[in-house]
């Protein structure tokens, strides 16, 4: 992404006010609430959107974005970075096979959640992994996403052709032992990939920093979503998954997240520190 940043000049403190309106009007008028969000990744997603429409103040983009659905559409997909890759960090993936499919093993029916799934590869990779560990069918899988448009995207399953080499890498490196390509069709520049691998998911619209939980998961994975917060808003939710975890759920974050110093940090064990695998114990 191109660093958008103010006009020299632009006085630091008013901008904060400025931001912090405009959070608050898109809060009010459209439910979605950034207002926690870390302030300096969200300063530059702002000054990207003001660029973009062509502005030269926060105050003109809060204008423009309360009276037009297009333009908080167009800010909403700014502000929720969207980026993900199939079996992103293999280690993580392969640290799954290795320390929590065998306790997957032991239950009769398995409830994964997938919280900001963005276009869905990462809900892919794991109905491979699932399927691959012969754990697919007891399983089922809610993968949400604040923002409805990626979520479009991850039902439809098509990814770009020219990224499959890197996920086939991957996906060797997160164990995988058949041929990738078993799992896509190329179509034009896409590939289209096998709608069976989605026969037991569930895609929702889910808000963690408004909506509840809905319902008690073996598995909660919610990775590269807190580092976009603010720490009080990671507890938080932290707080929400912990709810919504069974007893000796486990719990996937980000490689650069995690629960130290977090008030929820004694309630689980660390499966793994590297790949950042939580288990819920009390
Ligand atoms: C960087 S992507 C991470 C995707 C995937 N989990 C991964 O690790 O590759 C972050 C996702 O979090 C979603 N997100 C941001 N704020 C959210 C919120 N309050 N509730 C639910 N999802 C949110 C964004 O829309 C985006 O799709």
């Amino acid at each position: 992404m191109t660093l958008a940043l103010p006009p020299v000049g632009y006085d630091p403190a008013l901008e904060r006010l400025e931001i912090e309106l405009l959070l608050e009007g898109v809060f009010r008028h459209y439910g979605f609430d950034f207002r926690s969000y870390a302030y300096a990744s969200l300063r530059r997603r702002v000054w990207k959107r003001i660029e973009a429409e062509g502005l030269s103040t926060v105050s003109a983009l809060q204008e423009r974005v309360l009276h037009d659905p297009d333009v908080m559409n167009q800010l909403l997909l700014d502000l929720s970075v969207n980026v993900t890759a199939m079996f992103r960090d293999p280690s993580f993936h392969a640290a799954f096979r290795r320390l929590v499919v065998p306790v997957l093993r032991t239950y009769p029916f398995i409830r994964v959640w997938h919280a900001g799934c963005s276009t869905g590869e990462e809900v892919y990779s794991m109905a491979i992994i699932l399927e691959e560990e012969g754990l697919y069918e007891r399983a089922r899988i809610y993968a949400t996403d604040i923002n409805e448009i990626v979520l479009q995207q991850a039902k439809a399953g098509i990814f770009p052709l020219n990224r499959m080499q890197e996920y086939t890498e991957n996906y060797i490196r997160a164990g995988g032992t058949r041929s990738f390509s078993e799992y896509y069709t190329a179509k034009y520049d896409g590939a289209l990939f096998s709608p069976a691998l989605l026969r037991n998911v569930v895609f929702a619209q889910h808000n963690l920093v408004t909506d509840r939980s809905f319902s008690e998961f073996n598995v909660i994975l919610c990775r590269n979503v807190l580092i976009y917060f603010d720490k009080e808003l990671q507890q938080r939710v932290h707080g929400l998954f912990y709810d919504s975890l069974a007893t000796f759920g486990v719990l996937c974050l980000g490689s650069k997240e995690s629960l130290k110093f977090s008030k929820y940090e004694d309630c689980f064990e660390v499966l793994s520190q590297t790949d950042k695998i939580y288990r819920k114990v009390k």
